[in-house]
């Protein structure tokens, strides 16, 4: 008999507590929601192979919980449907995956609470770092991480929703880039690796640096095989990217977010058409010799003709009242939408016959975009967000690899959402 013990995971604890704060954001002082103080909340860094804990504290006056948005994790252990009662907490735990390296981030997840909890302040960002975090030329990038978020003041506080606002989705009057309007970042001249998340309710981000290539690396909770060059990135609420940029000598970059038509009223009102400025880079120089990453990682390409289900959601509203419909049901977290088998492949066609464009997400299965309206995406990533056009069909592939249990689907304009377009998928 041999003594070997088996090698402890290493182990990796956070503590988040939802609570009020007085800060002012903008020059105005205002109470919000935040995590630990902080807005956004702190960043959860952990590496591939560490088992991290959350502790959840709920300091609100209302029920809330706590949602680790793209993180591969048993649905078990996900619980979005767990509801943490004022004054009480939950732990959530998770093992970060092999080759699970990507941005993540975290939010409530408390049905009919989410659009105004996130709005008020709730989210934050997560990094899994992995293997090709540390070859070069990536590991010795500067690395900024960007939380979009915005929020609409008002005597000291939030601004309600309006009547209105559920139907398109709230658009906060200050964005923002880590709590700060218009923030300026100094950089050194290199490669800068840019991780944004899209942390809005609804608002979208159609990003573009004048005179710079984005250089995509990464998609929602992934490394692209290669860089996919890029004059602008659409980033949908949910989504989140990795991106490089190449800068030889001191110079004043912007993001900038150019106007995008999401609903039938046109662009939002405040995008000029030349664009909104999210933030300012100060590159300073420092002479080094940059290139870009070649091969990132291995996406395998999806045999589809091993599909076994082909599943069609279809998105859709009624009114009076105003509610939002997935295959015709608002949702009902009692009711069971769609099964499917582990160890199966599923083509889903996800139906957007509306005006307006929705963001489709699903809960812990990371999916392939095959095609929009029939055209076949240019690029393969494994995605957990993705825009669904007003008028177009959007084809996904799904693995439904490891985990069994109850995974939620949902429009990711957080509205919406809370208005019922959301679904049960059992995987059995
Ligand atoms: Cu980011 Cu079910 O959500
Ligand atoms: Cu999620
Ligand atoms: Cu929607």
């Amino acid at each position: 008999m041999n003594n070997i013990q088996p090698q402890a995971k290493p182990i990796r604890h956070f503590d988040l507590t939802a609570q009020q704060k007085n800060i002012s954001i903008a020059g105005q002082d205002a109470t919000i929601l935040t995590y630990n103080g902080s807005f956004p909340g702190p960043l959860l860094e952990v590496k591939e192979g560490e088992v991290v804990t959350v502790d959840f504290i709920n300091q609100l006056s209302e029920p809330s919980n706590l949602h680790l948005h793209g993180i591969f994790m048993s649905p078990e252990d996900d619980k979005p449907h767990r509801i943490v009662q004022p004054g009480e907490s939950l732990s959530y735990t998770f093992e970060a995956q092999p080759g699970s390296a990507g941005m993540y981030w975290y939010h409530p997840h408390a049905h009919g609470k989410v659009t105004r909890q996130l709005f008020e302040g709730l989210s934050g960002p997560i990094i899994v770092r992995g293997a090709v975090d540390e070859l070069e030329p990536i590991a010795s990038a500067t690395e900024k991480v960007l939380v979009l978020h915005d929020i609409t003041l008002q005597n000291g506080t939030v601004a309600p929703h309006a009547g209105m606002d559920w139907g398109k989705g709230k658009e906060g009057e200050l964005v923002l880039v880590n709590g700060v309007h218009q923030p300026e970042i100094s950089a050194p001249s290199g490669l800068l690796r840019l991780r944004v998340v899209n942390a809005s309710t609804a608002r979208y981000y159609n990003l573009n640096i004048p005179g710079k290539r984005l250089q995509v690396i990464g998609m929602d909770g992934s490394f692209l095989e290669a860089p996919v060059a890029m004059e602008t990135l659409l980033l949908t609420p949910g989504e989140r990217a990795d991106i490089l940029l190449e800068t030889t000598q001191a110079q004043e970059l912007q993001l900038l977010n150019l106007p995008y038509t999401r609903t039938p009223a046109g662009p939002s009102i405040d995008t000029p058409a030349a664009g909104m400025v999210l933030a300012k880079f100060n590159i300073t120089s420092e002479p080094k010799t940059i290139a870009l990453p070649t091969k990132l990682i291995e996406i395998p390409e999806l045999d589809l003709t091993s599909a076994t289900d082909h599943k069609t959601i279809i998105f859709g509203a009624t009114m009076q009242p105003l509610q939002f419909t997935i295959n015709g049901k608002t949702f009902d977290h009692h009711r069971t939408d769609l099964t499917a088998k582990a160890g199966t492949l599923e083509i889903w066609d996800i139906v957007n016959p509306m005006a307006m464009d929705h963001p489709f997400h699903l809960h812990t299965f990371p999916f392939q975009v095959l095609s929009i309206n029939g055209e076949s995406t240019p690029y393969r990533a494994w995605k957990d967000v993705v825009n669904v056009p007003a008028n177009c069909t959007v084809r996904i592939a799904i693995p439904f690899t490891k985990y069994t249990g109850s995974v939620m689907y949902h429009c990711h304009i957080l509205e919406h959402e809370d208005l019922g377009m959301m679904g049960n998928l059992e995987v059995v």
